[in-house]
């Protein structure tokens, strides 16, 4: 530890890039490439076998990739600073730039990306509409959204769960949640996609400026919602108790807060729970013994939730900022240093997780999952996430239990973190409903 350049400490690796020793896998380290779309966990095996902590040249990032270290890292919110949560990830042109300026984008400080000690304040003023008594409202609606989307594709025999059912149910959940109004569903999705490829993802120079121009809609949109909010702050919301609490708390909860959290928000609670619901399905259907015993019994889903969002959750990996020199696994990390911590792959890490890529349902363990993040800043809507899943889980159990994968090539939106497959195709006989069987 402690070496001056903050290089790591690997006297076997041969390539140098940047002064620093980095090994010939760390130097090709690519999230963008399909390797780590399509199983980042994978992907990074040998680093969670042989070097664990390592520098990626090609993303300027410090990879991290071992459970105890990823937990660590989490838990001192300090040293590991979550301020670069919502930065992005590729700096864009000079003309991405200024179309964002044109349309004032001003993305800043939520929860997510704030540092002590704003953030705990913050975090305690606005938890209320999360406590599980609060959530307990939302079931029905979330219960009936499901109910009538698989109503309308039941007896067509094949159907696009994605487009056909896990967009819109979490961003109809989200946005009354939020307390928005429904606005055009398809307008909010691409901006979401495009909020994605801003933040996590590589676009080309060419596609930024189109990116650049649906953040800047984006963004203009959040700020109309909220001024029609603050006309009426007494209706049901998350935002609007935001900005009841504002009254109170002036400091805590800012404009630049409320504003930011408008976009930032619409995107946290609906994309990450389409995403982990389409992976799960997948999964499950990838393993039609599990899917078979949910579908005999429904007390096994809580865990299989767990397990699910384990194997194969929606959030690959998180960032934070090293405040100053320190040191994780031995490797030695700069003040500045920017960290990639790959949750995905301490999800799969044989030292906490016994047979780690085996997927069971009924693992004891399954729980400790880092999809969340965990300590200080662990996500606030993860039981709203878990009860959406479940339902949606419940439902197609009991509604489709002869459902199995349609033949198809998954594809994933190009970035680090948020992690789905753009399509699932499932097929099933309609003849075999059992609702035809047994109306
Ligand atoms: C924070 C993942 C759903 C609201 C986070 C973080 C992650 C995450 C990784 C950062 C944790 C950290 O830094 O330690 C997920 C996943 C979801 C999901 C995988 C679905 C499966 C939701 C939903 C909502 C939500 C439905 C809102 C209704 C938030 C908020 C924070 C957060 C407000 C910031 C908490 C803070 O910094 O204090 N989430 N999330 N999330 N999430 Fe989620």
């Amino acid at each position: 530890a402690g070496n001056p350049g903050g290089c790591p400490i690997d006297h076997a690796a041969p390539a140098r890039a940047q002064g620093c020793p980095v090994s010939p896998q760390a130097a090709e380290f690519d999230p963008f490439g399909d390797g780590y779309q399509q199983d980042p966990p994978d992907y990074v095996r040998w680093a969670r076998e042989r070097e664990p902590v390592f520098y990626s040249p090609k993303l300027g990032y410090w990879v991290v990739t071992r459970y105890d270290d990823i937990k660590a890292v989490f838990r001192d919110n300090h040293t590991f600073s979550p301020s670069i949560a919502l930065e992005k990830i590729t700096p864009t042109g000079p003309e991405a730039n200024a179309v964002l300026a044109s349309y004032g984008y001003a993305m800043n400080r939520t929860l997510v990306n704030e540092d002590e000690p704003a953030h705990m304040p913050r975090r305690r003023a606005l938890m209320d509409p999360f406590t599980p008594e609060a959530l307990k409202h939302h079931e029905p609606m979330v219960r009936r959204l499901t109910r009538d989307y698989v109503d309308r594709f039941i007896d067509d025999g094949r159907a696009d769960l994605v487009d056909q059912m896990l967009w819109e149910v979490p961003l109809t959940v989200a946005l009354h949640f939020l307390g928005v109004p429904e606005e055009d569903m398809d307008r909010l999705r691409a901006y979401s996609i495009a909020h994605t490829v801003n933040t996590w993802g590589r676009p080309k120079p060419e596609e930024q400026v189109a990116v650049a121009h649906a953040v800047g809609n984006f963004w203009q949109l959040a700020g109309n919602i909220l001024d029609k909010m603050r006309r009426n702050p007494d209706a049901p919301g998350w935002m609007q108790y935001g900005i009841r609490k504002q009254k109170e708390f002036p400091d805590v909860v800012t404009d630049s807060y409320l504003h930011s959290m408008m976009m930032a928000g619409i995107v946290a609670a609906h994309e990450t729970t389409a995403n982990a619901s389409a992976n799960a399905i997948k999964l499950l259907l990838q393993h039609p013994e599990a899917w078979r015993e949910l579908c005999e019994d429904p007390g096994l889903l809580p865990n299989a939730v767990e397990e699910c969002l384990r194997h194969n959750g929606s959030v690959a990996a998180w960032r934070r900022l090293a405040t100053r020199d320190t040191e994780i696994a031995g490797v030695a990390i700069p003040a500045g240093a920017r960290l990639l911590i790959v949750s995905s792959s301490a999800n799969h890490d044989e030292r906490h997780f016994a047979d780690a890529d085996f997927f069971d349902i009924r693992r004891e363990n399954a729980s400790d999952q880092l999809t969340f993040g965990y300590g200080a800043h662990q996500c606030m809507g993860k039981n709203l996430a878990r009860m959406e899943m479940q339902i949606f889980l419940e439902e197609l159990t009991r509604r489709l239990p002869h459902l199995r994968l349609a033949e198809q090539q998954f594809t994933y939106v190009p970035n680090t973190s948020f992690r789905g497959p753009e399509h699932l195709w499932v097929e099933w006989d309609p003849a075999g409903n059992p609702e035809r069987r047994d109306p």
